[in-house]
């Protein structure tokens, strides 16, 4: 990674996120990526959006389904947020997930969740910024969200 690289995942890693995982299924399997570029976009109509790097592997299989479920990951769940961050292996074994009748695909236990379309995708530099509409979501307020810091997962704390 040449220098100017490097000094720009440490610079934007100064802003704290939570960790999204973006999931549906395709051919009856779990296919999804980690995410921590989710941000609420509008409320009317209702829209978020992710930004994809270009080299993602899976968001090719994604990016054609009808439904796709975002899950804002607890602070409980930070090895949901490995497994589905890493490259390669099976991301989905020991998670809990369900599947909704449209092909979500949501992690139990999640703090938050979104089921949504895919509205618009804007190719940005060496990424493309998703914009999904959300058409049903649902929140746990009384559990913690994971964060990403840095380049770490942290868990928020009192002051
Ligand atoms: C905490 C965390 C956050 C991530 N956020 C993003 C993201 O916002 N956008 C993205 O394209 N990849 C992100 N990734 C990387 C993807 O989860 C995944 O590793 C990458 O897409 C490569 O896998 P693939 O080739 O199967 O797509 C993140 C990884 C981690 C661990």
């Amino acid at each position: 990674m040449t220098a100017v690289r490097l000094e720009l995942r440490r610079v934007y890693g100064a802003y704290p996120t939570g960790v999204t995982v973006v999931a549906g299924l395709a051919g009856g399997r779990p296919v999804g990526i980690a995410a921590s570029s989710f941000v609420p976009v509008s409320l009317d109509p209702p829209l978020v959006s992710v930004c994809v790097a270009h080299t993602s592997t899976t968001w090719p299989s994604l990016r054609g389904l009808p439904r796709i479920g975002i899950s804002v990951l607890g602070a409980h769940q930070e090895e949901v947020g490995r497994r589905l961050g890493a490259r390669g292996g099976d991301r989905f074994a020991g998670v809990d997930w369900r599947a909704t009748v449209d092909g979500c695909v949501l992690i139990e236990g999640a703090a938050a969740w979104f089921e949504c379309t895919i509205e618009q995708q804007v190719r940005s530099g060496d990424h493309d910024i998703v914009v999904f509409r959300v058409r049903d979501l649902d929140a746990r307020p009384e559990v913690a969200p994971l964060v990403f810091h840095a380049s770490g997962f942290r868990r928020l704390s009192q002051a």
